[in-house]
C-alpha cells in the first residue's frame, strides 16, 4: 500500500485530526494530481468527465466497459482509508493485473468520484449522483458551502465548467461496477475480505430553529427565545427515537449556533439530522414532532429540510454470489455506510468488496485496515477484475 502511504500528509486536519479532504478544495487538487501521477504511470489515460469525476482507462474506452474505483475526500476529521483505500486497490490491482502479464478482453477504467461524502456541499455522492441523473445540475450547482461558497464557483476554480454537470452518457458504456471498501463496523471477523450484500436507506435533514439573540447575563428565562433548546431536544429525540428499533440510525452530529458567541443566546441555529435504515419516515417524524414541540414551549419557530435521501440498496444477487464464490465463499455483510457504488448500483450492476477494519471505527482518525488485509483486498479486487475481464 506504498501508494497510501504517499496521501499520509495531503489535506491533514490539525484542528480535528485526522484528514479533511473536501470537493474542489486545495487537499482535492494535490489528490487529483497524485492519482493522474499514479494512473500515467500505469500506462492509462486520464480524463475529468463533466461532474469532475476522474477517469483513469486501461485500453480505449468503448462499451461493456468494467468499472472499480471510489473516491478520496474525507468528512471533516476523517480516517486514511475510507475512500482512498478503493482508489489505491484499484490501481494496484491494475499493477498486479499487468505484473502477470493480463490483457483486459474488455475496456477497463478506475474512477475517482467527487464528493462522496458531501463533506462541502452537503450531498453524498454529489460526482456519482450528477453522473447517473440522480441529482438535478440545477440543484447540485447552487449548493453552498459553510463559507457561502457555491458549488458552480469551486468548480470552476478547480477547471470544470458547472455548465457541463449532468447525466453522462458515458455511463452507457459501462457494463459493471465493482468498488472495494474498508468496513467501517466490525462485521469481518475472522474475514481479511467480504462482499456487500446491502446499504441502509439513508437520508440528510437540515432543521433551522430561529429564536431571539440576546444577552446570556441581562436575559431572565421567562424572556428568553432560545434556539438551542429545542437544538438540543433534537439531539435527545435521535437517540430515542431509535430505541426499540435496532436497524435504524440517527445522528445529529453537526449543530452551528448563530453567532455562536460565549456570552450570548443564539439567533437561531442549524443542525443537520443523519437518519438511516427501515424506519426512517417513522424516525423523522417523532425527532420533528420533539424539536416542534420544543419550539413552541420556547417561543421559536423551526423550518426542516431534506438534503438527501437514498433507498435501501440490494446488490445484485448474482454479481455479488459469482464475486463471492470467486473469492472462496467469503461472507455477506451488509452496510449502514452510504457509497457511490450504491448510486452506480440504480444503474449498472454492481458489486463491492470490504476490507476488515479491527478497529471498526470509520469517519474518525483511528480507522485502519492491516496491510496484510489491505493486500488481500488487492489480490481480491485483481481475481475480481481479471474474471469481468476475461
Ligand atoms: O455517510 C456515509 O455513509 C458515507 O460515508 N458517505
Ligand atoms: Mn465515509
Ligand atoms: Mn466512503
Amino acid at each position: 500500500m506504498t501508494a497510501l502511504a504517499d496521501l499520509a500528509d495531503v489535506g491533514r486536519d490539525s484542528r480535528r485530526g485526522g484528514y479533511s479532504r473536501h470537493g474542489f478544495d486545495r487537499a482535492d487538487a494535490e489528490l487529483r494530481t497524485w492519482f493522474t501521477e499514479q494512473a500515467v504511470r500505469r500506462g492509462l489515460d486520464v480524463h475529468t468527465d463533466r461532474n469532475g469525476n476522474l477517469w483513469a482507462w486501461w485500453g480505449r474506452p468503448g462499451p461493456n466497459a468494467v468499472l472499480t474505483g471510489s473516491h478520496l475526500d474525507s468528512v471533516p476529521g476523517g480516517g486514511a482509508f475510507d475512500g482512498p483505500l478503493g482508489v489505491v486497490s484499484a490501481l494496484e490491482a491494475v499493477s498486479l493485473l499487468q505484473h502477470n502479464g493480463f490483457r483486459p478482453s474488455r475496456p477497463l477504467a478506475v474512477v475517482v468520484f467527487c464528493e462522496e461524502e458531501g463533506g462541502r456541499f452537503g450531498v453524498p455522492c454529489l460526482g456519482s449522483r450528477l453522473m447517473t441523473g440522480a441529482l438535478s445540475p440545477d440543484a447540485a450547482r447552487r449548493l453552498v458551502d459553510a463559507d457561502g461558497i457555491i458549488l458552480a464557483e469551486a468548480a470552476r476554480s478547480a477547471g470544470i465548467d458547472p455548465a457541463g454537470f449532468g447525466p453522462d452518457p458515458a455511463l452507457a458504456d459501462v457494463g459493471c461496477f465493482v468498488e472495494l471498501h474498508v468496513e467501517q463496523g466490525r462485521l469481518l471477523g475472522d474475514h481479511p475480505v467480504a462482499v456487500a450484500s446491502s446499504i441502509l436507506a439513508h437520508g440528510r435533514w437540515r432543521f433551522t430553529v430561529t429564536g431571539e439573540g440576546n444577552h446570556a447575563g441581562t436575559t431572565e428565562v421567562a424572556d428568553r427565545r432560545d434556539p438551542m433548546l429545542p437544538a438540543a431536544a433534537a439531539v435527545l429525540a435521535a437517540r430515542a427515537a431509535v430505541v426499540g428499533r435496532p436497524a435504524s440510525r440517527a445522528t445529529v452530529g453537526r449543530l452551528t449556533p448563530i453567532p455562536g458567541g460565549t456570552n450570548v443566546i443564539a439567533s437561531s441555529v442549524d443542525f443537520w439530522l443523519d437518519a438511516r435504515g427501515p424506519d426512517t419516515a417513522a424516525v423523522i417524524d417523532d425527532i420533528t414532532a420533539a424539536v416542534r414541540d420544543a419550539a413552541t414551549a420556547e417561543g421559536c419557530s423551526v423550518a426542516v429540510r431534506e438534503e438527501s435521501y437514498g433507498n435501501e440498496v440490494r446488490f445484485d444477487p448474482a454479481l455479488r454470489d459469482q464475486v463471492a464464490t470467486l473469492l472462496g465463499d467469503v461472507p455477506h455483510v451488509p452496510t449502514g455506510a452510504g457509497h457511490d457504488a450504491g448510486i452506480l448500483a440504480g444503474v449498472v450492476p454492481t458489486a463491492m468488496l470490504f476490507v476488515r477494519n479491527p478497529t471498526g471505527i470509520s469517519h474518525a482518525p483511528a480507522e485502519h485496515a492491516e496491510p496484510a488485509d489491505c493486500a488481500a483486498g488487492t489480490a481480491a479486487l485483481a481475481a475480481v477484475l481479471e474474471s469481468w475481464c476475461r
